[in-house]
């Protein structure tokens, strides 16, 4: 396979993961213990991608510093940065006179497995401008709807369809195939979207778009609640414990794996971790407390005899001793849940 460019869209202001988007942007927030955007790099790069520009708008700096040009993953990476946000498609117009032939785009914000020489291979067979990456959903409502007739070839594109009933259960997963014609008609520098835009468009246009019908794991980090979902399937696959360097496991505490601790981290006397569990670096679990099915990112501390059960904390969160988290507590960066809490709602500060 001819080597191929790859456009990841981390331009969104990852409003519906807020608070934990407050503090740091959506391709940065820790998965198993490393951000969102590495492993999504890791896995084009084992797919055999070798080139990949970054389209990004909101806090480009923790991204750019943290990533430099690549070559610790192993690929060229470059950077592309919106004062305004341009959208999906807009993004990328602006990088098409720099490519030479087809290449790749995918959100950011997707972790999933596609045999991208298959997928490519079948766009080129096809005679494609665009080649979409489908899968069957229950609900397509959170997606964009993608009907296609017997061949595959797409008929229609409907971002975010409202009411049932739907012709079909279909949708985008976020990666698509690209001739530079898709996008060579569309004017420069204005704020265009793939999904209400370019794809709706091409076929209204007649041109050949095509789809690719995806089985197998995927999962995109839209609310905290998937993002939850998406950490414990990651260390799901994993068993015991991983532990950072300096990290120290009192004698009597029960861990239960998997469970990922950063560099570190202290769990005191007879407290639980229960996992699927990840604690980023400097996190402390007091006496008696127990964490369970939850991520931690960096400096959090859980006081004494507190429970957190299937909560996302951010960077320095304080949950005070004897406080037990509502099921599904997400606290941004430095909030702190108050002993109040004891006996009710999760307050914050
Ligand atoms: N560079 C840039 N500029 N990137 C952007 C912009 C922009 O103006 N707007 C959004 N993005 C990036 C986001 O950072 C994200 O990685 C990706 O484009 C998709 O945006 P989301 O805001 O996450 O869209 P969505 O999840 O509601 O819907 C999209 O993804 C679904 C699959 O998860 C659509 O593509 C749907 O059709 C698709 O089914
Ligand atoms: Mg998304």
């Amino acid at each position: 396979m001819k080597t191929l460019k790859a456009v990841i869209l981390v331009g969104g202001e990852g409003t519906r993961l807020r608070p934990l988007t407050y503090s740091r942007p959506k391709p940065m927030v820790p998965v198993a213990g490393r951000p969102l955007l590495e492993h999504v790099i890791e896995r084009l790069a084992r797919y055999g991608v070798r080139e990949v520009v970054l389209a990004l708008g909101y806090l480009p700096d923790a991204i750019r510093a943290y990533f430099g040009d690549g070559s610790s993953l192993g690929i060229a990476l470059s950077y592309e940065v919106e004062e305004k946000p341009l959208g999906t498609a807009g993004a990328v117009r602006r990088l098409l006179p720099s490519f030479d032939g087809s290449f790749l785009v995918l959100n950011g914000d997707i972790l999933m497995e596609v045999d991208i020489a298959a997928l490519v291979r079948r766009h080129h067979e096809k005679g494609a401008v665009a080649t979409l990456t489908i899968h069957e959903v229950e609900d397509p409502r959170p997606f964009g709807l993608v009907e296609v007739d017997e061949e595959g070839r797409v008929v229609r594109f409907l971002e975010k369809p409202k009411q049932p009933p739907f012709p079909c259960r279909t949708v985008n997963s976020g990666l698509y195939v690209l001739e530079p014609e898709a996008l060579s008609w569309v004017e420069e520098d204005v704020h265009r979207m793939f999904e209400t835009d370019v794809f709706p468009s091409l076929l209204a246009r007649r041109e050949k778009v095509c789809s690719y019908l995806r089985s197998g794991p995927w999962r995109d980090i839209g609310t905290p609640s998937s993002y939850l979902a998406m950490n414990m399937e990651a260390l799901g696959q994993e068993q015991g414990l991983r532990s950072g360097e300096g990290s120290r496991i009192h004698s009597s505490a029960e861990v239960k794996g998997p469970v990922l601790l950063g560099r570190g981290c202290r769990i005191e006397k007879d407290a639980t971790l229960r996992g699927p569990v990840v604690l980023g670096d400097g996190c402390i679990v007091e006496e008696g407390a127990r964490v369970e099915r939850s991520v931690l990112w960096e400096r959090v501390r859980v006081g004494r005899k507190a429970h957190v059960v299937d909560a996302v904390l951010a960077d320095g969160v304080v949950i005070e001793p004897g406080v037990a988290l509502p099921p599904g507590t997400v606290l941004g960066s430095g909030e702190s849940a108050l002993a109040a809490t004891k006996s009710g709602q999760a307050s914050s500060r």
